[in-house]
């Protein structure tokens, strides 16, 4: 089921980007092609996956979240094209080509993740792009901009580069993952069920805590198949975190146990979705699939 839920909700928010990022200026044919070569390069759209699922869980038609699933995807787009610099993680593979930067240049690569964060918070809030009330786009894009910034992925992304070469403890560890992953993840599955038109605080707050975990599982399986995959499979160099001294959950509890972790977390986020029915079954796939996966 995951994969042909996968194609149409890649092919709905790759047309919804598509509409975004075309017929730009002579001038900006550069900067824009490095901002297309960070998104149409075959990323998995786990985040607009989540979106969508979580507002056709509500009962929202999933054309409603078309708005929310580009933002999530434009935000991770972005944080992927930095954290590849040569600043950050220095990375020169992902998604199996060149990233952003060596195809283009540092210069290039920073402006494009720059603009395509400026986007996602654009197309949340032009009402032609994300029709809903006003109140609606307000807080899809508190959400969204809590997410994204210091309290959420940016801040993570402090945490990590801070702890290079140092053992944090699991209850460190699980704050730098919750915020450089999670929190997008959350925002991703939030911004979906407001979408919907139909989140009442008692769905908002079982959807939280699915999101919360699946949010966290994410990571510690990109930690694991760090460890345990290949460049091929992958799309980027196996074994960077081991030889950047990055602190990773397999490195602090091994592998058997990391992927103990990992499941343990799978089953809290099937767990929080019980009261939910039939409609719900994408987000319980997504939750399954987010351990299963293999790149
Ligand atoms: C990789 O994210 C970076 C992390 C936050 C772990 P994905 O595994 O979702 O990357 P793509 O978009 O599918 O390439
Ligand atoms: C990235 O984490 C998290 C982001 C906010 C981009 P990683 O540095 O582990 O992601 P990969 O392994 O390079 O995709
Ligand atoms: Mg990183
Ligand atoms: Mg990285
Ligand atoms: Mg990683």
């Amino acid at each position: 089921m995951i994969a042909a839920y996968q194609s149409s909700c890649q092919s709905r928010v790759d047309a919804a980007l598509e509409n975004l990022l075309s017929s730009p200026r002579p001038e900006l044919q550069r900067l824009y092609a490095a901002m297309r070569y960070s998104l149409f390069n075959g990323g998995k759209r786990v985040r607009p996956l989540l979106t969508y699922a979580a507002c056709e869980a509500l009962g929202g038609a999933p054309e409603r979240a078309n708005a929310a699933a580009c933002a999530v995807e434009l935000i991770h787009a972005y944080s992927l094209v930095h954290d590849d610099l040569p600043a950050m993680d220095d990375d020169d593979l992902r998604r199996g080509q060149p990233t952003t930067h060596i195809a283009f240049d540092e210069a290039c690569a920073i402006l494009a993740g720059d603009g395509l964060q400026s986007l996602a918070f654009e197309v949340l809030s032009d009402a032609t792009h994300n029709p809903h009330d006003a109140d609606l786009r307000l807080a899809m894009l508190s959400a969204l901009a809590r997410a994204a910034g210091p309290a959420g992925m940016v801040g993570g992304q402090a945490i990590d580069l801070g702890s290079v070469g140092q053992t944090l403890d699991q209850n460190a560890l699980e704050i730098m993952h919750r915020h450089k992953t999670g929190a997008l993840i959350e925002a991703s599955v939030q911004l979906g069920a407001l979408a919907s038109g139909r989140a009442d605080e008692h769905a908002l707050k079982a959807l939280h805590i699915y999101a919360r975990a699946i949010g966290l599982a994410f990571q510690v399986q990109d930690d694991i198949l760090d460890v345990e995959s290949d460049t091929a499979t992958l799309g980027k160099t196996q074994g960077k975190d081991q030889a950047h001294d990055k602190p990773t959950y397999p490195a602090l509890l091994g592998l058997d146990a990391a992927k103990v972790y990992a499941l343990e977390l799978r089953d809290q986020a099937l767990h929080a979705l019980r009261p939910f029915d039939q409609a719900a079954e994408p987000l319980r796939d997504l939750a399954r699939y987010i351990v299963e996966r293999r790149s």
